[in-house]
């Protein structure tokens, strides 16, 4: 399976260049909670991919005789970020041997705010393993197709859920045994949408822009000897198998149904694991209790879900959003830190912006 993303070397490789790659971050329907080494998934997972919360990631290399890597956000130096990306380049060297022949400028920018609470992680790799491949197909030829499916597959090595933002609507990773084409090292695009999903709306409420207490990498780990995940593993390949069905018949119920309750087992392995964990705020939960009464009194398909943090992702049709954005603005807001939330929607994935050769 993995043979079509060998390198497959030829010699002429360009003098220096410059590639400039997008992708937006995603949100998880079934989510992907717990993993083994070299990040891969112990379930399998699916997420709608978004539009608006996007990273943009340029990287100018000109050939050398030692590798060497420079790491920017907006041109700024963040020496916090370079271990992750250090350990990054150091596990796809063997898939990509060519970036190592550069020397390497990576300049990085985010739409949504830092520290806002929202993972730029997913955005981040994907990002930077796009304009990665990018050269690769300067130099190889490889195909488009196994562009992406590459692109996502080093994703996947920085950041697991990062696999899934390279394409839209919606992605999984990991395999299930009755979906085909799905494996554990690279995501695949799921196009199926029944017309109750085409522009999905995905508002965030951002509870609490604070740095989580636990990051995500320890709470994968805490799955290891975690008291429920056998069943957990298990509920969510049923969930995904049901979870695609809802998508191509549009059951709106049956949707809540899923997506609520991924949100909450998600905390509930964090509530209990060893050692035990919330991430949620009191704002969080005043926020799902409003949603659940405003759900019931307007009969307005409006569901929640929940990242590794505090914030609210409000999940419904476009054509609630005024109803909703309503809703926000007079109950919802004042949990929101600054006031402050984030519009976003279903999208197509990842592209690249420009590529230049010398
Ligand atoms: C709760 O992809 O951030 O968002 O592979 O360690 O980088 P690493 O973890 P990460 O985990 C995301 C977990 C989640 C659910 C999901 O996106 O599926």
């Amino acid at each position: 399976m993995l043979d079509q993303l060998k390198y497959q070397p030829i010699h002429s490789i360009p003098e220096s260049g410059e590639i400039t790659a997008k992708s937006p971050s995603n949100i998880a329907l079934v989510k992907y909670w717990g993993k083994k080494p070299i990040q891969i998934p112990t379930n399998p997972s699916i997420s709608f991919t978004l539009t608006n919360c996007f990273t943009k990631t340029s990287i100018s290399f000109k050939k050398s005789n030692s590798f060497s890597f420079n790491f920017t956000v907006k041109g700024v130096a963040k020496p916090s970020f370079i271990p992750k990306i250090e350990s990054f380049l150091d596990r796809i060297k063997k898939w990509c041997p060519f970036l190592f022949y550069y020397q390497i400028d990576i300049d990085t920018e985010n739409t949504f705010p830092h520290s806002s609470g929202i993972a730029s992680s997913a955005s981040g790799f994907s990002a930077l393993s796009l304009a990665i491949v990018e050269l690769e197909q300067k130099i190889t030829g490889i195909t488009n197709e196994n562009k992406y499916l590459k692109a996502s597959f080093l994703s996947r090595l920085g950041s697991g859920s990062a696999s899934r933002s390279l394409y839209g609507p919606a992605a999984i990773w990991g395999h299930h045994k009755n979906i085909s084409s799905t494996n554990d090292h690279y995501a695949i695009a799921y196009h199926d949408l029944h017309e109750n999903f085409k522009n999905y709306q995905d508002t965030i409420l951002l509870i609490d822009k604070g740095t989580k207490k636990v990051s995500s990498t320890v709470g994968h780990e805490l799955m290891h000897n975690h008291p429920f995940s056998k069943e957990r593993f298990l509920q969510a390949h049923n969930n995904l198998e049901n979870m695609i069905s809802v998508l191509q018949n549009g059951d709106l119920d049956k949707f809540i149904e899923i997506s609520e309750s991924e949100a909450l087992t998600l905390h509930a392995m964090m509530m209990t694991s060893k050692p035990y964990f919330i991430l949620m705020k009191q704002g969080t939960l005043s926020a799902i209790e409003l949603i659940w009464s405003f759900r019931k009194e307007s009969n307005i398909p409006l569901s929640f879900t929940l990242d590794a943090g505090a914030n609210v992702h409000l999940l419904y049709p476009l054509a609630y959003k005024q109803q909703v954005l309503d809703f926000i603005g007079s109950e919802l807001i004042v949990y929101c830190e600054n006031q402050q939330y984030i519009c976003d929607e279903v999208g197509s994935g990842a592209n690249i912006i420009r590529a230049s050769y010398a």
